[in-house]
């Protein structure tokens, strides 16, 4: 069997998450324990990472998805975010934890937490795989962070260039060069 490309600079190896993830898992089943528990995965970005939240945590929990664009330029986020996907789980009442990929300005989840809390949930959490803070504009807080990343453009394990790249193994990111010879 032939192994993936190396795309970009390596940042984060799949053992690296993995270890990561599983100690993310750990707390969660920590903080939730005995509770009902709803894991939430952001589309597109978010699938690899969740579905190792979901392994790793021995709460059984509940899942659903949802989909947000945010308009704006394809590099920024804009703050005017749109849902194209709504989840249909019933979250009155249950814990839900947002399993993202990355949070840049914040403005994206900053709207989904606001747009779940009208459903009634007990609580509205995120676990975010990456985390850029000095990228922050809204006033958002990730309970659960993988990595703090510098403001560095990020692909693979969900994470796009152009909607390419989601399914490398590892994290890495691209510079000027790296694009160049894409
Ligand atoms: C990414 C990510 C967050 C958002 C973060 O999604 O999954 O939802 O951007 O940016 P913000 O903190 O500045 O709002 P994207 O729109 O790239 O969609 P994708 O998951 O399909 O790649």
């Amino acid at each position: 069997m032939s192994e993936k490309n190396i795309i970009g600079k390596i940042l984060y190896t799949q053992e690296d998450i993995t270890k990561r993830a599983k100690e993310i898992a750990k707390q969660i089943d920590k903080d939730y324990e005995g509770e009902e528990l709803i894991l939430l995965g952001t589309l597109k970005g978010s699938i690899p990472w969740f579905t190792d939240i979901l392994k790793y945590i021995t709460n059984d929990a509940r899942i659903d998805f949802i989909t947000a664009s945010s308009y704006g330029s394809s590099m920024t986020s804009s703050g005017i975010v749109k849902i194209t996907y709504e989840p249909t789980i019933n979250m009155y009442n249950k814990h839900v934890l947002v399993i993202e990929d990355i949070i840049d300005t914040g403005n994206t989840l900053k709207y989904l937490k606001a747009k779940l809390a009208e459903r009634g949930p007990k609580s509205v959490k995120v676990c975010s795989m990456l985390n850029k803070e000095s990228r922050r504009v809204a006033d958002l807080h990730a309970e659960y962070v993988g990595f703090e990343v510098d403001d560095l453009f990020v692909i693979g394990y969900g994470l796009d260039y152009d909607q390419r790249f989601r399914g490398l193994p590892y994290i890495s990111y691209l510079e000027a060069e790296d694009v160049e010879s894409l």
